[in-house]
Parts: C-alpha cells; sequence; structure tokens
C-alpha cells in the first residue's frame, strides 16, 4: 500500500516538476527571440537582404578561450555586420565601422564595451541589474579598450587621447606617491595594477570624487576633479586588468597572422605604460609621452565636453519602440549604479547630491536634460555622462519626478 502511495507522490511530483520547469521556459523564453523575429522582418523590408532569408532563431555566440568568456551580445545586435541596417534603430543598427578590423566573430563585442557577454537579456547584457559587476561602458571611456589592445601607438592620437590624458592626470597628482602600477610606487593606498578586475567604471569613477564617501575614513585626497578629469583617469584605469583578463592576451590569440612581424602585442603594450613613464617627471623617447598627445588634441579637463558643442545636446539613442525593454526606473536607478553616488532615502551614496526629494525642486524636462547630457546642465560639475537610451531616460525622470 505504502510503496503504491509512494508511486503515486512520485508521478505527481515529477509531474509538478515537469509544469514548473515548462513555465519557468516559459517565463524565461527570452526577449531575444522577439528581437530576431523582429529583425528578420525589418531585413525583409529591406531588398536584396540575405539576411533575411539566412536567420533562424538562435542563440548566436562566441567564446574567447583565452579569457574564458562567451559573447552573446549578436544574438539581439543583429544588423552590426549588416550595411542595409544603417537607418535601423537600434539594437538593430549597423556597426559604426571599426568591425570589418575586429569582427564580431573573433572578438564578440564586450571587450570593447563591457557588459555580460554570457546574458540573453537586454538588462543583463548590458550589466543593469542591481547587484551585477560587468556594465556596459559610456562612449566617452571606449577609448580604454583601444588603448588596452593597441596602446598608443598604432592608432591615431585622437583615438586614446582619453587614456593619454588620464596617465598625464595621474602623473600630475602624484597617484604613485600611494599607489603601486606594476611594482612602482608607494603603499600607503592599495596596489592599482588590477584594479579594473575588481571596480566597474562606476565605482572607479565615483572613488576618484569622493574617496571617503566610497571609504570612509579614507585618507585619500579629494583632488576635487571635474568631469573630464575624472573621465580620463578612469579611462586609464580601466585598462588596468589582471592577468587572464587582459584584452591583450585575446589580441595575441586571435591576431598572431595579422600581426605577424610586428612585436607581440605582450611586448607593445607593457611598453607603452611601463611605470617608469608614469612615474617619472621625464619621458623617455620613444616612450609614451601622455603630456604631448593630450596637448595636442584636447585641453585638460574639456575631455568629455569634447564632442558636444555647448548648447547642441547630444541626441539620445534611438532605439526600436515596439519591443524596447520595458524599464522600472527604481531598478534601474540601481542598476545602473546611480546609488554608488546618491541617496533615496536612507539608501545610496554620498558622492552627488541626496536625491531623497529631487521631484520636488526640478522638473521632468529639465531632469530628462541633465539624464541626456550632464554637462549641459554642469557644465563644470561632476556627474557621469552614461550615454543613456530615450526609453532609460524616460523610465528614470518617471521615477525621479515620484521622489518628493
Ligand atoms: C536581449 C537582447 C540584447 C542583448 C543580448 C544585448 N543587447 Fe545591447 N541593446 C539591446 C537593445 C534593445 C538596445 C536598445 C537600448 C534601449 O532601448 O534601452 C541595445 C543597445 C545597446 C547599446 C547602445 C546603448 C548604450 O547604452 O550605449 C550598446 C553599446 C549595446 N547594446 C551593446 C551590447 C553589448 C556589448 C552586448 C553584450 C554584452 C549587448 N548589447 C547585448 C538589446 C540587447
Ligand atoms: C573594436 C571595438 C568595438 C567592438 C569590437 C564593437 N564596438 Fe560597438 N562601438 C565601438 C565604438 C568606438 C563605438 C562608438 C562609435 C561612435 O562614437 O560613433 C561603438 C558604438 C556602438 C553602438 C552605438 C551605435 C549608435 O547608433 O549609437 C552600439 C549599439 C554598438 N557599438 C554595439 C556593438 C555590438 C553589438 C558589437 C558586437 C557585434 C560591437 N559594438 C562591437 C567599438 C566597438
Ligand atoms: C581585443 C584587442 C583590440 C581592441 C579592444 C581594439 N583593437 Fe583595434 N585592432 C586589434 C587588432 C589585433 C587589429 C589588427 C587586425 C587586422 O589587421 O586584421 C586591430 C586593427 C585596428 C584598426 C585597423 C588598422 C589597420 O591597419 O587595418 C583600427 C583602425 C583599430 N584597430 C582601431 C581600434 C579602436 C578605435 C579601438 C577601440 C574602439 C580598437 N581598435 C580596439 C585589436 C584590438
Ligand atoms: C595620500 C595617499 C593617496 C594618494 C595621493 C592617492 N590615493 Fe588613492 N587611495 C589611497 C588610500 C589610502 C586608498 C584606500 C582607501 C580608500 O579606498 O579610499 C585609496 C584608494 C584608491 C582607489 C580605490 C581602490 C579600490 O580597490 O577600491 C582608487 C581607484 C584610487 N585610490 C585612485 C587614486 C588615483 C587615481 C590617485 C591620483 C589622482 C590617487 N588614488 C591618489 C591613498 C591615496
Ligand atoms: C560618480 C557619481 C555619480 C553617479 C554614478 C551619478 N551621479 Fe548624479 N550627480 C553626481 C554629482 C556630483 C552631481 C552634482 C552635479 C554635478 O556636479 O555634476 C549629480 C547630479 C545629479 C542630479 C541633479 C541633482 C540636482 O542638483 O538637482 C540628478 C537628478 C542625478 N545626478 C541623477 C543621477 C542618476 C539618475 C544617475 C544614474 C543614471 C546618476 N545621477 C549617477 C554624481 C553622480
Amino acid at each position: 500500500m505504502l510503496i503504491r502511495w509512494q508511486w503515486i507522490a512520485l508521478v505527481l511530483s515529477l509531474i509538478l516538476a515537469g509544469a514548473l520547469a515548462g513555465l519557468g521556459w516559459f517565463e524565461s523564453r527570452p526577449g531575444w527571440a522577439r528581437y530576431q523575429r523582429e529583425y528578420i522582418r525589418l531585413a525583409a523590408d529591406r531588398p536584396a537582404n540575405e539576411a533575411a532569408t539566412e536567420s533562424r532563431l538562435e542563440i548566436r555566440q562566441i567564446e574567447i578561450a583565452a579569457l574564458n568568456r562567451v559573447d552573446r551580445c549578436a544574438t539581439c545586435h543583429l544588423g552590426a555586420t549588416n550595411p542595409k541596417m544603417a537607418d535601423a534603430p537600434l539594437p538593430f543598427t549597423t556597426h559604426p565601422a571599426l568591425l570589418d578590423s575586429h569582427p564580431p566573430e573573433e572578438y564578440g563585442c564586450a571587450i570593447c564595451h563591457g557588459g555580460e557577454g554570457r546574458a540573453v537579456t537586454t538588462a543583463e547584457a548590458h550589466g543593469e541589474m542591481p547587484g551585477q559587476h560587468g556594465r556596459l561602458i559610456p562612449d566617452a571611456l571606449l577609448p580604454s579598450a583601444c588603448y588596452a589592445c593597441h596602446g598608443s601607438d598604432t592608432l591615431p592620437p585622437s583615438d586614446t587621447a582619453v587614456v593619454a590624458e588620464g596617465i598625464k592626470l595621474i602623473n600630475e597628482y602624484k597617484c604613485l606617491r600611494c599607489h603601486q602600477l606594476d611594482g612602482v610606487g608607494g603603499s600607503i593606498g592599495p596596489d592599482l595594477s588590477a584594479v579594473a578586475s575588481q571596480r566597474n567604471w562606476v565605482e572607479i569613477y565615483a572613488h576618484l570624487l569622493r574617496p571617503d564617501a566610497l571609504s570612509p575614513g579614507s585618507t585619500m585626497p579629494d583632488f576635487g576633479l571635474r568631469r573630464g578629469e575624472a573621465t580620463a583617469i578612469a579611462a586609464y584605469l580601466l585598462t588596468r586588468l589582471g592577468p587572464g583578463e587582459r584584452v591583450t592576451d585575446v589580441m595575441y590569440l586571435v591576431a598572431e597572422p595579422a600581426l605577424a612581424g610586428t612585436p607581440a602585442p605582450n611586448e607593445a603594450v607593457t611598453s607603452d605604460i611601463a611605470p617608469g613613464d608614469i612615474v617619472s617627471e621625464n619621458i623617455a623617447p620613444g616612450n609614451i609621452a601622455p603630456g604631448d598627445i593630450a596637448s595636442e588634441n584636447i585641453a585638460p579637463g574639456d575631455i568629455a565636453s569634447e564632442n558636444i558643442a555647448p548648447g547642441n545636446i547630444a541626441p539620445t539613442r534611438r532605439s526600436y519602440e515596439a519591443i524596447a525593454p520595458g524599464y522600472d526606473g527604481r531598478r534601474l536607478f540601481e542598476g545602473l549604479d546611480c546609488s554608488v553616488c546618491h541617496r533615496v532615502g536612507l539608501k545610496g551614496g554620498e558622492v552627488g547630491p541626496d536625491l531623497t526629494h529631487i521631484g520636488r525642486g526640478r522638473e521632468a524636462a529639465w531632469l530628462r536634460d541633465l539624464l541626456t547630457d550632464p554637462a549641459r546642465a554642469f557644465p563644470d560639475g561632476q556627474m557621469p555622462a552614461y550615454d543613456l537610451s530615450e526609453a532609460q531616460v524616460k523610465a528614470l525622470v518617471d521615477y525621479l519626478v515620484t521622489l518628493k
């Protein structure tokens, strides 16, 4: 009798487990499939487009063994290498240049943009879930990826100017009195040689603005950095990854044939950013001279506003409205790490102003402008530019105006 009941219980629990698994599958049924269907539809509207007939619904992934990374970004960003999608909205848009020399099938996307390559939901892939470490990095910081692979010799100086400016500032502020880079420098503060392994761009940036807000009792000085300077120093520090994470390791693997005859990338890169260069005021000829590179192209402290003429607000990115991600402003505020700098109620940091009652003092339109381009609202301010999409700006503003 007992035995029979056990059997019935087993069968029932199997059915239940099956049903739950099915439900789980249904629930998690990925947004990506909707993007892919939509892409096929859009591509079909464009005449003579092979992508339309080729496309099947499937996760597109590449593996970068050297870094133990998987990159699935192309699962949604299907038009990146399709020139016919130039006028399509995000995430289907043709990529602005660069992908011929860095084909997605070898490099993926996260190698330049950051984010969580494994994920197949928008929020997770872009690192917008509260508590996630990897985040998409804003455009102003993209040159750190270029620099990490190319150093400063193989690209026009303007491509890595922001990083060179960061090196210059690290020299000027004598950060290595207290910090080490590759074994050189003081030991009052932590070794920064691989700081970007532990910290994402927001954390690094925020720390530079107000060390004691992130580490109570910190003895690191508050240098009163403005947006441009903090951006530049962060751009350099983001190139500081641990062994096994360095993009140069990948470059070596994927591009060996292409680079035959040139020095091994590791050498090239380490000589570019030899710690000696950073400490010493006088930089040996032939090595990177960050000051020179930077001063040619940009006035110090002027980096963030470089591309944005005053009064000429940068447009938010056009995304595909029919299936735009449904953002919850409160979660996004956490997920984008706004709370590292801003307090709301009892939670959050103290690098920037307390936003508990922001909805009383600021209008929606003003907030929208600020989030689209902080340099316009606060030209000499500290708040970083995120390059938010329209949908993100709207969700955040809808949330902020409720804070009364
Ligand atoms: C599930 C689909 C999906 C995946 C996977 C995905 N994205 Fe996106 N991506 C989108 C959508 C949708 C947008 C438009 C943004 C919006 O409307 O908020 C977008 C926008 C972007 C943008 C421009 C907007 C910005 O914030 O700068 C970048 C850059 C980007 N994605 C990079 C990546 C990278 C890198 C990966 C992989 C780590 C990735 N995406 C994976 C759907 C996806
Ligand atoms: C070699 C580095 C590199 C790689 C690899 C790369 N990108 Fe980019 N991407 C950039 C740069 C630099 C820009 C900014 C270009 C500009 O400022 O116009 C950019 C811009 C973008 C944008 C914004 C376009 C817009 O219309 O505003 C999106 C979205 C994007 N990339 C997605 C991707 C995806 C998806 C992949 C992988 C298929 C990828 N990127 C691979 C460097 C890269
Ligand atoms: C993961 C390492 C890596 C990253 C990150 C990277 N590159 Fe490259 N890049 C390479 C390699 C390797 C080549 C050589 C490819 C080839 O010749 O086939 C290359 C080639 C190029 C070329 C073409 C040079 C030529 O002679 O054809 C340009 C331009 C370029 N990169 C710019 C950039 C910019 C700008 C960025 C940042 C947005 C960037 N790269 C990021 C590794 C990288
Ligand atoms: C007088 C010594 C001193 C100087 C100068 C100094 N720092 Fe620091 N720094 C510290 C100390 C101590 C800490 C650890 C306490 C803390 O987290 O603030 C720290 C922490 C940091 C961190 C956080 C590291 C982590 O893993 O969280 C970063 C990033 C940093 N410093 C960057 C810089 C940069 C860039 C400069 C130059 C602009 C600089 N520091 C100048 C003492 C200093
Ligand atoms: C690295 C720190 C930092 C981060 C991250 C940050 N902010 Fe700020 N924010 C500031 C600072 C500092 C100011 C004060 C103005 C200035 O100096 O630019 C500010 C100003 C603001 C203001 C205007 C407050 C006023 O004066 O009325 C709002 C609203 C705001 N931030 C929202 C956000 C949102 C939303 C995010 C996330 C997308 C965010 N911030 C991320 C530092 C930050």
